[in-house]
Order: structure tokens, then sequence, then C-alpha cells
């Protein structure tokens, strides 16, 4: 069997230094502040939830499943206005930080390709490819 994402990263350290580099560019880089002011101002809970929810899709434990049931990751994100810009901000700051934490390289490329269809599926504003979905949940 082919070996998971999770595993392929370097288990749960690597994946929690993913989410910490994520979060703190985030909160620095002055292009992502569209985003950075939808969450609230203490990070840890957003980290937190972050870290369990890649665990589990990245082939690892299901934290976030564990906790809190099946993710509903859409319906999740329907109270922020999330269009093609602030999709483009998330993918901004995961994608430094894949740079800077993955050393795979063919590894960081399959996971910012597999991030940015969950990233642009999370549109609900501006027509994105499925803005116009109501309450379907398929993720
Ligand atoms: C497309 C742009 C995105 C924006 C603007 C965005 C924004 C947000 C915001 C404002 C929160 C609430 C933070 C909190 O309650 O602490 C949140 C929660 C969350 N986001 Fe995103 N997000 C995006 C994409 C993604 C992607 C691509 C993933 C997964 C790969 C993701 C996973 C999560 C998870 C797991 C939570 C916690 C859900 C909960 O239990 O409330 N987000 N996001």
């Amino acid at each position: 069997m082919q070996a998971t994402h999770y595993e392929r990263i370097g288990g749960e350290d690597k994946v929690l230094a993913l989410v910490t580099r994520f979060y703190d560019l985030m909160d620095t880089l002055p292009e992502a502040y569209g985003i950075r002011k939808m969450h609230p101002q203490d990070l840890a809970s957003s980290r937190q939830k972050l870290f369990e929810f890649l665990s589990g899709w990245m082939g690892g434990p299901q934290l976030f499943i564990e906790k809190y049931g099946h993710p509903r990751l859409r319906a999740r994100h329907m109270p922020f206005a999330v269009d093609a810009s602030a999709r483009d901000q998330w993918m901004m700051c995961m994608r430094q930080a894949l740079a800077e934490v993955v050393d795979d390289k063919t590894l960081a490329a399959e996971l910012e390709a597999a991030f940015y269809q969950v990233a642009d599926f999370m549109q609900n504003q501006g027509g994105g490819p499925a803005a116009g979905m109501g309450g379907i949940q398929i993720r």
C-alpha cells in the first residue's frame, strides 16, 4: 500500500509545524489581512482545529472527527465570506508554509494541489465553482 501524506510529511510533528507556520504567516503577511480579520484575535483554537483536521485529512489519526463529528467543512465556513480573493490569500499562506516546512518537493506540490481543491470548493461568494450550491455539503 502507498504511504499516506501523513506518513510522507513526517507525522504529527510536521503537521503541527505546517499549521504553526501557516497561521504565523496569516498573522503577519499584510496581503493576508483580509482573511486574518475573519479569525478570532487569539488563533490558538484555530491552530488546534486545523491541526486536528489535517491529521485525518492526510491519512493520520482522525482527531477532528473524533471530537466534532463529520467535518462539514463547507458549512462551517458559511459564516465567513469566502470568495476567490479569500481563497487566494489562504493558498498564499499555505503555499509558503509548504515550501518552508515540507522537504520533499513532490509531496509539497501534491499537497498544494489537494489544498487548492478544498480551498476552491470553500467559496460561498462571488460565483465561484460551488458558490451556487446552497446548503449542499459534500465535504
Ligand atoms: C478558502 C479560504 C478559507 C478561509 C477564508 C477560511 C477561514 C476560516 C475561518 C475564519 C475559520 C474560523 C476560525 C475559528 O473558528 O477559529 C475557519 C475554520 C476552519 N477552517 Fe478554514 N478557511 C479557508 C479554507 C480552509 C481550508 C482549505 C481548510 C482545510 C484544508 C480549512 C479548514 C478549517 C477548519 C478545519 C476549521 C475549523 C472548523 C470548526 O470546527 O469550526 N479552511 N476557516
